[in-house]
Protein backbone atom coordinates (compact mmCIF):
# COMPACT_ATOMS: atom_id res chain seq x y z
CA UNK A 1 0.00 0.00 0.00
CA UNK A 2 1.14 3.31 -0.57
CA UNK A 3 1.46 6.00 1.73
CA UNK A 4 4.09 7.39 4.12
CA UNK A 5 2.14 10.57 5.79
CA UNK A 6 2.07 10.20 9.57
CA UNK A 7 -1.73 10.30 9.13
CA UNK A 8 -1.43 7.15 6.98
CA UNK A 9 0.93 5.49 8.43
CA UNK A 10 -0.44 5.58 12.19
CA UNK A 11 -3.22 3.52 10.97
CA UNK A 12 -1.51 1.37 8.34
CA UNK A 13 0.94 0.19 11.67
CA UNK A 14 -2.25 -1.08 12.83
CA UNK A 15 -2.65 -3.82 10.85
CA UNK A 16 -0.76 -6.32 11.47
CA UNK A 17 -1.95 -6.42 15.10
CA UNK A 18 -5.68 -6.07 14.03
CA UNK A 19 -4.81 -9.55 11.44
CA UNK A 20 -3.85 -11.44 14.12
CA UNK A 21 -6.56 -10.96 16.46
CA UNK A 22 -10.15 -12.04 15.66
CA UNK A 23 -12.46 -8.68 16.80
CA UNK A 24 -14.71 -7.34 14.52
CA UNK A 25 -13.64 -4.41 13.21
CA UNK A 26 -15.19 -0.64 11.96
CA UNK A 27 -13.18 1.46 9.35
CA UNK A 28 -14.52 4.73 9.00
CA UNK A 29 -13.10 7.09 5.97
CA UNK A 30 -14.37 8.48 3.13
CA UNK A 31 -15.84 7.14 -0.38
CA UNK A 32 -12.15 6.18 -2.29
CA UNK A 33 -9.84 6.63 0.58
CA UNK A 34 -8.68 2.73 0.69
CA UNK A 35 -11.42 0.78 3.41
CA UNK A 36 -11.86 -1.98 1.38
CA UNK A 37 -7.92 -2.69 0.76
CA UNK A 38 -7.27 -2.28 4.65
CA UNK A 39 -10.29 -4.73 5.23
CA UNK A 40 -8.24 -7.26 2.51
CA UNK A 41 -5.08 -6.65 3.90
CA UNK A 42 -6.69 -7.56 7.38
CA UNK A 43 -7.99 -10.41 5.81
CA UNK A 44 -5.14 -11.66 3.61
CA UNK A 45 -2.46 -10.79 6.61
CA UNK A 46 -4.22 -13.30 9.00
CA UNK A 47 -4.99 -16.82 9.87
CA UNK A 48 -8.25 -16.62 7.66
CA UNK A 49 -6.45 -16.04 4.39
CA UNK A 50 -6.82 -19.12 3.15
CA UNK A 51 -10.59 -18.91 3.64
CA UNK A 52 -12.78 -16.48 1.24
CA UNK A 53 -13.02 -12.68 1.68
CA UNK A 54 -16.68 -11.80 1.02
CA UNK A 55 -17.32 -7.73 0.41
CA UNK A 56 -21.01 -7.08 0.57
CA UNK A 57 -21.93 -3.47 -0.32
CA UNK A 58 -24.81 -3.10 1.93
CA UNK A 59 -26.46 -0.03 -0.03
CA UNK A 60 -26.51 -1.57 -2.83
CA UNK A 61 -28.96 -4.16 -1.66
CA UNK A 62 -32.91 -3.26 -0.83
CA UNK A 63 -33.15 -2.79 2.95
CA UNK A 64 -35.59 -5.78 2.88
CA UNK A 65 -33.52 -8.33 1.67
CA UNK A 66 -30.78 -7.18 3.86
CA UNK A 67 -31.63 -9.87 6.72
CA UNK A 68 -32.23 -12.35 3.30
CA UNK A 69 -28.91 -11.76 1.99
CA UNK A 70 -26.94 -11.98 5.26
CA UNK A 71 -28.55 -15.01 6.96
CA UNK A 72 -30.70 -17.11 4.55
CA UNK A 73 -33.87 -18.30 4.81
CA UNK A 74 -36.05 -21.53 5.31
CA UNK A 75 -38.14 -23.44 2.66
CA UNK A 76 -41.78 -21.46 3.24
CA UNK A 77 -40.41 -19.04 5.13
CA UNK A 78 -42.47 -16.42 2.96
CA UNK A 79 -44.55 -17.31 -0.06
CA UNK A 80 -42.05 -17.63 -2.60
CA UNK A 81 -39.25 -19.42 -0.53
CA UNK A 82 -39.88 -22.74 -1.97
CA UNK A 83 -36.70 -24.03 -1.17
CA UNK A 84 -34.02 -22.78 1.68
CA UNK A 85 -31.22 -20.80 0.74
CA UNK A 86 -27.59 -20.14 3.22
CA UNK A 87 -26.85 -16.47 3.02
CA UNK A 88 -23.97 -14.99 3.34
CA UNK A 89 -22.74 -15.52 6.68
CA UNK A 90 -23.03 -19.57 6.15
CA UNK A 91 -21.08 -18.93 3.08
CA UNK A 92 -18.29 -16.94 4.73
CA UNK A 93 -18.07 -19.43 7.33
CA UNK A 94 -14.36 -19.48 8.70
CA UNK A 95 -13.35 -16.54 6.37
CA UNK A 96 -14.11 -12.67 6.56
CA UNK A 97 -17.10 -10.71 5.65
CA UNK A 98 -17.05 -7.15 4.61
CA UNK A 99 -19.96 -5.58 5.46
CA UNK A 100 -19.70 -1.91 3.52
CA UNK A 101 -21.53 0.98 4.13
CA UNK A 102 -22.91 -0.72 7.19
CA UNK A 103 -24.83 2.77 8.00
CA UNK A 104 -27.63 1.72 5.79
CA UNK A 105 -28.45 -2.09 7.65
CA UNK A 106 -32.38 -1.90 8.68
CA UNK A 107 -32.65 -1.77 12.13
CA UNK A 108 -33.67 -5.44 11.75
CA UNK A 109 -30.95 -6.88 10.73
CA UNK A 110 -28.32 -4.93 12.77
CA UNK A 111 -30.33 -6.83 15.71
CA UNK A 112 -29.59 -10.28 14.01
CA UNK A 113 -25.87 -8.93 13.16
CA UNK A 114 -25.68 -7.66 16.91
CA UNK A 115 -26.44 -11.44 18.38
CA UNK A 116 -24.37 -13.20 15.66
CA UNK A 117 -21.37 -10.73 17.18
CA UNK A 118 -22.14 -12.10 20.33
CA UNK A 119 -23.20 -15.65 20.24
CA UNK A 120 -21.67 -16.71 16.54
CA UNK A 121 -25.13 -17.52 16.44
CA UNK A 122 -28.30 -16.67 14.03
CA UNK A 123 -31.23 -18.14 12.64
CA UNK A 124 -32.55 -18.16 8.77
CA UNK A 125 -35.83 -16.44 7.96
CA UNK A 126 -38.70 -18.24 8.78
CA UNK A 127 -36.76 -21.05 10.56
CA UNK A 128 -36.35 -21.88 14.66
CA UNK A 129 -33.62 -23.45 14.37
CA UNK A 130 -30.04 -21.62 15.72
CA UNK A 131 -27.32 -22.44 13.41
CA UNK A 132 -23.63 -21.27 14.04
CA UNK A 133 -20.97 -19.75 11.91
CA UNK A 134 -17.06 -18.90 12.48
CA UNK A 135 -17.09 -15.45 10.34
CA UNK A 136 -15.19 -12.46 11.12
CA UNK A 137 -16.96 -9.20 10.51
CA UNK A 138 -14.91 -6.10 9.25
CA UNK A 139 -17.66 -3.19 8.91
CA UNK A 140 -16.81 -0.20 6.73
CA UNK A 141 -18.69 3.18 7.04
CA UNK A 142 -18.24 6.62 4.66
CA UNK A 143 -20.72 8.48 7.01
CA UNK A 144 -20.23 9.66 10.51
CA UNK A 145 -21.61 6.12 12.59
CA UNK A 146 -21.94 8.21 15.85
CA UNK A 147 -24.19 10.31 14.69
CA UNK A 148 -25.86 8.01 12.86
CA UNK A 149 -26.64 6.41 16.45
CA UNK A 150 -27.64 9.85 18.14
CA UNK A 151 -29.89 10.52 15.71
CA UNK A 152 -31.58 6.75 16.47
CA UNK A 153 -30.71 5.09 12.71
CA UNK A 154 -28.02 3.11 14.20
CA UNK A 155 -28.41 0.62 16.91
CA UNK A 156 -25.63 1.71 20.05
CA UNK A 157 -24.49 -1.75 21.41
CA UNK A 158 -24.30 -2.97 17.76
CA UNK A 159 -21.90 0.43 17.16
CA UNK A 160 -20.21 -0.20 20.26
CA UNK A 161 -19.16 -3.65 19.36
CA UNK A 162 -17.93 -3.38 15.90
CA UNK A 163 -16.09 -0.03 17.20
CA UNK A 164 -14.07 -2.77 19.35
CA UNK A 165 -11.36 -1.83 16.87
CA UNK A 166 -11.85 1.40 15.00
CA UNK A 167 -9.75 2.73 11.78
CA UNK A 168 -10.04 6.15 10.60
CA UNK A 169 -8.82 6.20 7.49
CA UNK A 170 -7.75 10.00 6.24
CA UNK A 171 -8.72 11.60 3.49
CA UNK A 172 -6.31 12.78 0.46
CA UNK A 173 -6.20 16.13 0.87
CA UNK A 174 -5.36 15.58 4.00
CA UNK A 175 -2.30 13.31 3.25
CA UNK A 176 -1.29 15.10 0.03
CA UNK A 177 2.86 14.39 0.80
CA UNK A 178 1.55 10.74 -0.09
CA UNK A 179 0.12 12.10 -4.24
CA UNK A 180 3.44 12.08 -5.76
CA UNK A 181 3.62 8.57 -4.52
CA UNK A 182 0.45 7.13 -5.40
CA UNK A 183 0.29 9.52 -8.72
CA UNK A 184 3.59 7.68 -9.90
CA UNK A 185 2.37 3.88 -8.67
CA UNK A 186 -0.87 4.75 -10.80
CA UNK A 187 1.45 5.70 -14.04
CA UNK A 188 3.46 2.58 -13.67
CA UNK A 189 0.17 0.49 -13.16
CA UNK A 190 -1.36 1.84 -16.11
CA UNK A 191 1.33 2.73 -18.34
CA UNK A 192 2.30 -1.07 -18.24
CA UNK A 193 -1.74 -2.31 -18.13
CA UNK A 194 -1.82 -0.16 -21.58
CA UNK A 195 1.58 -1.13 -23.21
CA UNK A 196 2.37 2.72 -23.48
CA UNK A 197 5.66 4.59 -22.74
CA UNK A 198 4.65 7.15 -20.55
CA UNK A 199 7.46 7.66 -18.38
CA UNK A 200 6.83 10.14 -15.80
CA UNK A 201 4.69 13.22 -14.64
CA UNK A 202 6.13 16.94 -15.22
CA UNK A 203 6.49 18.53 -12.40
CA UNK A 204 4.03 21.26 -13.36
CA UNK A 205 1.55 18.45 -13.22
CA UNK A 206 2.08 16.96 -10.30
CA UNK A 207 1.98 20.35 -8.54
CA UNK A 208 -1.19 20.16 -9.91
CA UNK A 209 -2.49 16.95 -8.57
CA UNK A 210 -0.78 17.82 -4.86
CA UNK A 211 -3.13 20.74 -4.95
CA UNK A 212 -6.39 19.47 -6.13
CA UNK A 213 -8.77 18.30 -3.39
CA UNK A 214 -9.85 15.19 -4.18
CA UNK A 215 -13.51 14.78 -3.61
CA UNK A 216 -13.01 11.26 -4.56
CA UNK A 217 -9.91 10.58 -2.74
CA UNK A 218 -7.72 7.92 -4.13
CA UNK A 219 -10.07 6.44 -5.94
CA UNK A 220 -10.42 9.20 -8.07
CA UNK A 221 -6.85 10.16 -8.05
CA UNK A 222 -6.23 6.89 -9.67
CA UNK A 223 -9.30 7.57 -12.35
CA UNK A 224 -7.37 10.71 -13.22
CA UNK A 225 -3.97 8.97 -13.71
CA UNK A 226 -5.90 6.38 -15.32
CA UNK A 227 -7.71 8.54 -18.15
CA UNK A 228 -4.28 10.68 -18.73
CA UNK A 229 -2.58 7.73 -19.99
CA UNK A 230 -5.10 6.63 -22.18
CA UNK A 231 -4.82 10.10 -24.33
CA UNK A 232 -1.11 10.29 -23.34
CA UNK A 233 1.01 10.59 -26.39
CA UNK A 234 4.61 11.45 -25.30
CA UNK A 235 6.79 10.31 -22.85
CA UNK A 236 5.54 12.07 -20.30
CA UNK A 237 2.19 13.44 -18.43
CA UNK A 238 2.62 17.35 -18.49
CA UNK A 239 -0.58 19.87 -17.71
CA UNK A 240 -2.42 19.52 -20.12
CA UNK A 241 -3.05 16.03 -20.12
CA UNK A 242 -3.84 16.23 -16.51
CA UNK A 243 -7.93 16.88 -16.37
CA UNK A 244 -9.73 17.70 -13.40
CA UNK A 245 -13.15 18.65 -12.80
CA UNK A 246 -13.03 22.15 -12.25
CA UNK A 247 -9.62 23.29 -11.18
CA UNK A 248 -10.49 24.79 -8.55
CA UNK A 249 -8.84 27.13 -5.85
CA UNK A 250 -8.08 24.39 -3.47
CA UNK A 251 -4.87 25.16 -1.01
CA UNK A 252 -5.50 27.81 1.47
CA UNK A 253 -2.24 28.31 1.51
CA UNK A 254 -1.88 29.68 -2.20
CA UNK A 255 -1.18 33.48 -2.75
CA UNK A 256 -3.71 35.99 -4.61
CA UNK A 257 -0.82 36.32 -7.68
CA UNK A 258 -0.73 32.35 -7.47
CA UNK A 259 -4.19 32.06 -7.61
CA UNK A 260 -4.50 34.26 -10.57
CA UNK A 261 -2.10 32.99 -12.68
CA UNK A 262 -3.53 29.47 -12.33
CA UNK A 263 -6.65 30.69 -13.21
CA UNK A 264 -5.08 32.89 -16.39
CA UNK A 265 -3.24 29.58 -17.64
CA UNK A 266 -6.64 27.68 -17.10
CA UNK A 267 -8.47 30.29 -19.31
CA UNK A 268 -5.68 30.87 -21.61
CA UNK A 269 -5.81 27.11 -22.47
CA UNK A 270 -9.36 26.40 -22.69
CA UNK A 271 -10.00 29.41 -24.61
CA UNK A 272 -7.39 28.55 -27.18
CA UNK A 273 -8.43 25.03 -27.60
CA UNK A 274 -11.83 26.20 -28.12
CA UNK A 275 -10.67 28.38 -31.03
CA UNK A 276 -8.93 25.50 -32.38
CA UNK A 277 -11.73 23.19 -32.27
CA UNK A 278 -13.99 26.01 -33.75
CA UNK A 279 -12.10 26.55 -36.95
CA UNK A 280 -10.67 23.20 -37.26
CA UNK A 281 -7.69 23.20 -35.96
CA UNK A 282 -6.58 26.39 -38.72
CA UNK A 283 -4.27 28.60 -37.13
CA UNK A 284 -4.40 31.77 -39.05
CA UNK A 285 -8.20 31.48 -38.75
CA UNK A 286 -8.24 31.30 -34.96
CA UNK A 287 -5.39 34.11 -34.42
CA UNK A 288 -7.58 35.82 -36.33
CA UNK A 289 -10.89 35.26 -34.30
CA UNK A 290 -8.84 36.18 -31.10
CA UNK A 291 -7.50 39.24 -32.75
CA UNK A 292 -3.18 38.04 -32.45
CA UNK A 293 -0.59 37.76 -35.41
CA UNK A 294 -0.03 34.33 -35.89
CA UNK A 295 3.17 34.25 -34.03
CA UNK A 296 2.08 35.23 -30.88
CA UNK A 297 -0.96 32.95 -31.13
CA UNK A 298 1.45 30.17 -31.72
CA UNK A 299 3.69 30.81 -28.67
CA UNK A 300 0.04 30.40 -26.90
CA UNK A 301 0.10 27.01 -28.06
CA UNK A 302 3.54 25.93 -27.39
CA UNK A 303 3.36 27.51 -23.99
CA UNK A 304 0.13 25.16 -23.22
CA UNK A 305 1.35 22.30 -25.11
CA UNK A 306 -1.70 22.13 -26.79
CA UNK A 307 -1.13 19.00 -29.29
CA UNK A 308 -3.32 21.64 -32.26
CA UNK A 309 -3.35 18.27 -34.87
CA UNK A 310 -6.41 17.03 -32.16
CA UNK A 311 -8.70 19.71 -33.58
CA UNK A 312 -7.88 19.03 -37.42
CA UNK A 313 -11.32 19.14 -39.19
CA UNK A 314 -13.36 19.32 -36.11
CA UNK A 315 -15.48 21.70 -36.97
N1 LIG B 1 -2.76 3.50 -0.13
C1 LIG B 1 -3.11 3.04 -1.34
N2 LIG B 1 -2.17 2.60 -2.18
C2 LIG B 1 -2.50 2.16 -3.41
N3 LIG B 1 -3.75 2.10 -3.88
C3 LIG B 1 -4.74 2.53 -3.09
C4 LIG B 1 -4.47 3.01 -1.77
N4 LIG B 1 -5.64 3.36 -1.20
C5 LIG B 1 -6.60 3.11 -2.11
N5 LIG B 1 -6.07 2.59 -3.24
C6 LIG B 1 -6.83 2.23 -4.44
O1 LIG B 1 -7.87 3.18 -4.58
C7 LIG B 1 -9.09 2.57 -4.96
C8 LIG B 1 -10.16 2.84 -3.90
O2 LIG B 1 -9.85 2.12 -2.71
P1 LIG B 1 -10.98 1.37 -1.87
O3 LIG B 1 -10.28 0.51 -0.88
O4 LIG B 1 -11.96 0.70 -2.79
O5 LIG B 1 -11.66 2.62 -1.17
P2 LIG B 1 -13.02 2.69 -0.32
O6 LIG B 1 -13.40 1.26 0.03
O7 LIG B 1 -12.67 3.50 0.88
O8 LIG B 1 -14.03 3.36 -1.18
C9 LIG B 1 -8.79 1.10 -5.13
O9 LIG B 1 -8.56 0.84 -6.49
C10 LIG B 1 -7.54 0.88 -4.32
O10 LIG B 1 -6.77 -0.16 -4.86
MG1 LIG C 1 -15.55 1.07 -1.23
Amino acid sequence: MIGRSVVFTAELNKIPLIANCDSSVLISGDTGTGKEMFARSIHYLGPRADKAFTPVNCGAIPPDLMENELFGHARGAFTSAATSQTGLIEESDGGTLFLDEINTLTLAAQVKLLRFLQDKEYRQLGSAKTRRADVRIIAATNSNLEQAVNEGCFRRDLYYRLNIIALKLPSLHQRRSDIPALATHFLKHYNEEMHKAVEEITPEAMQMLVRYDWPGNVRELQNVVERAIVFATGPSLNRSDIILPHDEPSSPSESFQEAKARVVVEFEKNYIKNLLSTHGGNITRAAETAGKNRRAFWELIRKHEIDKSLFKGSN
